[in-house]
């Protein structure tokens, strides 16, 4: 029987993350794995309103812990409306963003620091970390350069950062991927997408032949 598997997918902007989970739920259905794909901030109906909140581009104003809080919320809903029932039924979630970002972006680039992001969130999800998180790494400015020269991807509020907020941020991956190592797996995504996509569907089937020879 399948059991469950939470799989985040974590890096800065553009680091091309989201098309590779996009290909890795196309290789799950075609081995019959049971999954789920979904992303933060949103993920449930609830949690996309607050999404819109978050990162509409004309709320300048939103201050740094209102910032952190309704990501947490966001996520609140999110891990009670759809990961946590999904990991109940023993699927494997893949989720587009997690924690660590929180960690990253909050804790780290806006300086609220990892351990009190960590506290406000572990609240959040009911202490439950992901079973596996792929880093995406990539040098920041390459990643922006890429969303820019894409037609398929709006401009958020946190793009309109300047590049120095976007370096603390691959830096706190850095730091955050140091401190869980159990957890984390570092992928090069500057690579052409379909070696990174290998990277990345090499490490899940490892990981998921291991579980099942548990
Ligand atoms: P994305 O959906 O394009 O990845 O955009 C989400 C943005 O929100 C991105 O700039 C990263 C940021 N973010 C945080 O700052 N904290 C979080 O906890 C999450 C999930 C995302």
């Amino acid at each position: 029987m399948q059991k469950s598997y939470f799989i985040t997918f974590e890096g800065p902007e553009g680091s091309g993350k989201t098309t590779i989970i996009k290909m890795m739920a196309k290789y799950l259905k075609e081995n019959n794995i049971d999954y789920v794909l979904t992303r933060e901030p949103g993920g449930s109906l609830i949690a996309e309103q607050i999404r819109n909140i978050i990162l509409n581009p004309n709320n300048l104003e939103i201050s740094y812990e209102t910032e952190a809080l309704l990501y947490a919320a966001s996520r609140a809903q999110h891990f009670s409306e759809v990961i946590k029932p999904a990991l109940k039924e023993n699927k494997v979630v893949l989720c587009d963003r997690f924690i660590d970002s929180s960690l990253a972006y909050q804790g780290v680039a806006r300086k609220l620091g990892v351990e009190k992001v960590m506290e406000l969130n572990r609240f959040a999800i009911n202490d439950v970390l992901p079973d596996l998180t792929i880093f995406f790494d990539i040098d920041p400015v390459l990643g922006l350069a890429r969303i820019k020269n894409s037609n398929f991807r709006e401009i958020n509020r946190l793009d309109l950062e300047k590049n120095d907020f976007h370096y603390q941020v691959y830096q706190g991956y850095k730091q955050i991927a140091s401190m869980y190592e159990n957890r984390f797996e570092i992928v090069d995504a500057s690579q052409d997408i379909n070696h990174v996509f290998n990277d990345v569907k090499d490490i899940i089937k490892n990981k998921l032949e291991d579980l099942n020879n548990e």
